[in-house]
């Protein structure tokens, strides 16, 4: 049996110097790597939820046809390019708005995503009113809630016309988040 086997005979003998100053330098490398293997998986973590209390879109004016495409009174369906598209986006980088031209030179936009979970409404011009899908949403024609789960309006997105054309300045549309 060497020196260094444990044997229940023999009495404990005091670690050396040289054996806690070791212990001591593993101890510490273990903790100095044990802190770096928590930051690498919470770090992102933290960073997914914070971000977007930080992240500012901006405003980005999308042009969706000449003034004269639209009839006053009428709402009609536009599809526009995103605020921030992505280059691998694609389609999905388009979104869409229910444009209501309401004088000679005024538009409203309503963002096309319910204020529930974001399913695209639909307007009903017979009803006079904007229907989700999903959960029975209802909302009238100025966008606010008739019934169902929303719990807000329609957003908007502010609108202008310039040079004869209506564009529409894109950003996030606020949700509920479930
Ligand atoms: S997503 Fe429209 S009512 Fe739920």
């Amino acid at each position: 049996m060497n020196e260094n086997s444990l044997d229940p005979s023999q009495p404990c003998r005091e670690p050396t110097r040289e054996e806690l100053t070791r212990r001591l330098f593993l101890g510490k490398i273990s903790l100095g790597l044990a802190g770096v293997g928590a930051a690498i998986v919470t770090l992102p973590v933290i960073g997914f939820i914070f971000a977007p209390l930080f992240r500012r879109e901006p405003g980005v004016w999308r042009t969706v046809g000449a003034a004269g495409d639209f009839k006053i009174g009428e709402t009609s369906a536009v599809v526009f390019l995103d605020a921030s598209p992505l280059p691998w986006a694609g389609m999905t980088a388009k979104t869409a708005a229910w444009l209501r031209r309401t004088s000679d030179q005024e538009f409203i936009a309503f963002a096309i995503n319910c204020s529930h979970l974001g399913c695209p409404v639909r307007w009903q011009p017979s009803a006079r009113l904007f229907m989700c899908p999903c959960h029975g949403g209802v909302y009238y024609e100025d966008g606010s809630v008739a019934a169902g789960p929303p719990p807000s309006p329609l957003a908007r997105y502010p609108v202008r016309v310039q040079g004869g054309k209506v564009q529409i300045q894109t950003r996030p549309i606020e949700i509920q988040r479930a």
